[in-house]
């Protein structure tokens, strides 16, 4: 699998078989990716890697929360800001449209959206998952670094036959996720990721993107060759 696939088949999946990942594979994928970038070579990522047992009790741990209804954590970093402005917050309800349109689930149905959204809770059937921490201190240049970091794990993934999501969603039962890693004082969750192998029944739409020139600038000239086509 070229680079080029690899980015394009990597996709945000929400429907895994229960078929093991081996550690062997994981292993040589987080190992491939301690060669991501970061400014001044920190390497501000702290990852942990679930499987199994410890894995099968977080998310019982999760549902349970859910179930009992219990308030989620609170928040170490907001995931959004809280008034997005266009084009954003049309990209994010087009994105809601699309994800739970697929499910069936009508727009102003929030305890539907909510059960779906619980799939978070059992990593959708993936039998591995890692969660990724960032100290405390961090800044923005620092949080890109793990971002960049994780996309190189998706992206590694995909050269093995496996897929992932990424899931913000661990970060609001963050003191759950905690019980059972125990991560030194200092460290904040910023996402789980859920690995393992495509359940191709289930139906995906492909979440589209902006148009090239909605997010691209040419300066130059590339930029004059695209304004005569
Ligand atoms: C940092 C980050 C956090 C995310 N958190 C969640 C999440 O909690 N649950 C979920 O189902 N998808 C989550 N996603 C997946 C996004 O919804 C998805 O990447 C986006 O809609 C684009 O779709 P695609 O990845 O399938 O192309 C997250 C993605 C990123 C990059």
């Amino acid at each position: 699998m070229n680079v080029y696939e690899a980015v394009t088949s990597r996709r945000a999946v929400r429907g895994f078989i229960g078929r093991e990942v081996p550690e062997a594979v994981l292993e040589r994928v987080l190992t491939a990716a301690r060669w991501s970038p970061s400014g001044s070579n920190l390497q501000p990522w702290h990852v942990y890697v679930l499987t199994g047992e410890p894995l099968a009790e977080l998310k019982k741990r999760a549902m349970e929360r859910v179930a009992t209804g219990d308030p989620w954590d609170e928040r170490e970093y907001e995931m959004y800001p809280p008034a997005l402005k266009s084009p954003y917050r049309e990209r994010r309800s087009a994105f809601g449209r699309e994800r739970y349109g697929a499910l069936g689930v009508p727009r102003d149905d929030w305890e539907a959206r909510q059960r779906a959204a619980s799939a978070n809770w059992e990593c959708f059937g993936a039998p591995a998952a890692l969660f990724c921490y960032i100290d405390a201190g961090m800044g923005p240049p620092q949080w890109a670094d793990v971002g960049m970091y994780l996309q190189t794990v998706m992206l590694l993934l995909r050269a093995e036959g496996l897929h992932s999501c990424p899931q913000m969603a661990w970060s609001v039962y963050r003191s759950t996720v905690a019980e059972v890693l125990s991560p030194p004082e200092g460290l904040v969750l910023f996402c789980g990721l859920s690995i393992g192998y495509e359940d191709v029944t289930v139906r995906h739409p492909r979440t589209g993107r902006a148009p090239l020139d909605e997010t691209v600038t040419f300066v130059g000239r590339a930029g004059r060759r695209l304004q005569a086509a």
